[in-house]
């Protein structure tokens, strides 16, 4: 049978599997890549199980197939069900976009009264969660040498802000996790690169810094189209990169690494 994702650089066909998808970024992602005919694997915990299905609806309203599936990526045997129940519906899942996120406890606390529990739970979410998810999943992208792992970072990975322990400590150890999963990938067709949406308009900002004025801040819906870009690309070309999707240059990068893809294959 014809690989359709190595003879077509257009994204109609794949199969996405989107973590945190009942709101913010992972929701504008998902209608976004529904518009482009991709089938999608939604996914959230128990407590958005209405909005998710809200999302999926309006996913199937654009003409996709959307499977949705409550899992709490920081749990192991719920990722594990979450690919089982992606592979049994779908065969495949082309592209993995570990977008779903905490930021620990809030209001944000210094290192010095962060709980216990707060911290771990931002590593199984934001770490542990893209591991164990990736690892499920990349096994069946290599036997197809084909697909793509995107990573969801933030600023707060690079630049120790006051405050933003629990959550940059674990997404800084997320871009390592995707630093040392490219290397192993290298020479395959199979790709992870990690992009940082920038200031997004969403819950998870609005909880983080309430003080501030959320209308300055970037509507996610303007955000999810330099992740397509990114999807668009060839996994082998974007292996192990690092995007900032509010970032002129970066969007300017990924529109041509997206083209390219395309006019290869066209
Ligand atoms: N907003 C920003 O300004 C900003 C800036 C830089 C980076 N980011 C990154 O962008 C991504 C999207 O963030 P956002 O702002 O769209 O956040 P958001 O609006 O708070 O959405 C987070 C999503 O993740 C889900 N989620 C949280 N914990 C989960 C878990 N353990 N298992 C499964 N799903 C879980 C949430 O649903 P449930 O809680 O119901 O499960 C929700 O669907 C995140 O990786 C975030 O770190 C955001």
């Amino acid at each position: 049978m014809t690989d359709s994702t190595k003879i077509d650089g257009t994204l109609r066909g794949r199969v996405a599997l989107i973590t945190g998808a009942s709101r913010g970024l992972g929701a504008a992602l998902a209608l976004e890549l529904a518009q482009e005919g991709v089938r999608l694997v939604l996914a959230s915990r128990a407590g958005s199980r209405a909005e998710l299905e809200r999302v999926a609806e309006q996913a199937r309203a654009l003409g996709a197939e959307p499977l949705s599936v409550t899992a709490d990526v920081g749990n192991r045997a719920d990722v594990e069900r979450l690919a089982a129940e992606a592979l049994a519906r779908f065969g495949r899942v082309d592209l993995l976009v570990n977008n779903a996120s905490t930021l620990g406890p809030v209001p944000l606390p210094l290192l010095l009264d962060t709980p216990v529990e707060g911290f771990r739970e931002a590593i199984e979410t934001n770490l542990f969660g893209p591991f164990l998810l990736t690892r499920a999943l990349a096994g069946q992208m290599l036997a197809r040498d084909a697909g793509l792992v995107i990573n969801v970072s933030s600023d707060a990975a690079a630049v120790g802000y006051p405050h933003w322990g629990a959550y940059g400590v674990s997404k800084a150890a997320l871009d390592q996790l995707t630093r040392v999963w490219a290397a192993e990938l290298e020479g395959t067709g199979v790709g992870i690169a990690s992009i940082d949406p920038g200031s997004m308009n969403t819950a998870m900002h609005r909880d983080a810094e309430p003080e501030e004025n959320p209308e300055e801040w970037t509507d996610p819906a303007a955000v999810a189209p330099a992740l397509v870009l990114l999807a668009r690309a060839d996994p082998r070309r974007v292996n192990g990169r690092r995007f900032e999707a509010q970032d002129r240059a970066a969007l300017a990068e990924l529109r041509e690494l997206a083209a390219h893809k395309e006019a290869s294959h066209a």
